[in-house]
């Protein structure tokens, strides 16, 4: 028969070759390997804002459909060093609860941040994020400075410092503190900055990536 003959190249090796990398990637998965849960099965089932950068109305929280990220959108979220002092300095609470599947852990890997920042030469600008799981220690925390003069919208990334990873099969809040400060420096005249939402589509935004194990 024709298929007896191929090339005199013995299927029993491939076949068990192929059976070998299955078994590795089955162990994998099953040691904390990256695997996502099935698109649509992670959903917000309740959330919560508070603070000076994210008065009622004003922030609006989704995650994709593949379940790789988690956006959070500013609307009204501007630190500036029009006075009073307190406009220097925004910041705001977001508290999420997520469901998904049983057998999965998440953290969170990177951030993105955009927004629109107008800064004199010499005026910085400093958008901090932090987030923790309720009840588990570890936080994550991300930094994205940013340096006058400047008059442009914004992307930085950056990405999360011993993030907190959450616990097998239990579901806790995620909380994320979010700041966003102007430092206008100690320059005669006085100098301006203000760091807001981008101007194309009207939001700071937080991009957050998921990253998923199995548990
Ligand atoms: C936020 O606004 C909604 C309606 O605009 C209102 O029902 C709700 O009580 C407000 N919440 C707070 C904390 O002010
Ligand atoms: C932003 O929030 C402040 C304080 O709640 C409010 O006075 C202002 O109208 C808001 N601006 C926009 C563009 O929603
Ligand atoms: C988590 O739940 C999954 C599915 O119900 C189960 O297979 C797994 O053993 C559980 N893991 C732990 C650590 O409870």
């Amino acid at each position: 028969m024709q298929s007896d003959a191929r090339c005199g190249s013995p299927l029993p090796p491939l076949a068990a070759l192929a059976g070998v990398l299955l078994l590795i990637l089955l162990q994998l998965a099953a040691h904390g390997y990256a695997v996502s849960p099935p698109p649509g099965s992670v959903k917000i089932v309740g959330s919560t804002y508070n603070g000076d950068g994210c008065p009622n109305g004003s922030t609006v929280i989704v995650v994709s459909e593949d379940a790789q990220a988690l956006t959070v959108m500013f609307s009204n979220f501007t630190a500036s060093t029009d006075p009073p002092i307190s406009n220097q300095r925004k910041q705001c609470t977001v508290g999420v609860k997520l469901s998904y599947p049983q057998g999965f852990t998440f953290s969170l890997g990177d951030i993105i941040l955009r927004g629109y920042a107008k800064l004199d030469a010499g005026v910085k600008g400093v958008a901090r994020t932090t987030y923790y799981i309720a009840g588990l220690t570890g936080t994550g925390k991300a930094t994205g400075p940013l340096e006058g003069p400047m008059d442009d919208n914004f992307e930085v990334p950056s990405n999360f410092v011993s993030p907190a990873i959450s616990q097998c099969n239990t579901t806790r809040d995620l909380n994320i503190n979010s700041e966003v400060r102007v430092v206008p420096g100690r320059f005669v005249p006085k100098r301006s900055g203000l760091i807001t939402v981008d101007s194309t589509d009207l939001k700071l935004t937080q991009i957050f990536s998921f990253s998923w194990q199995a548990c």
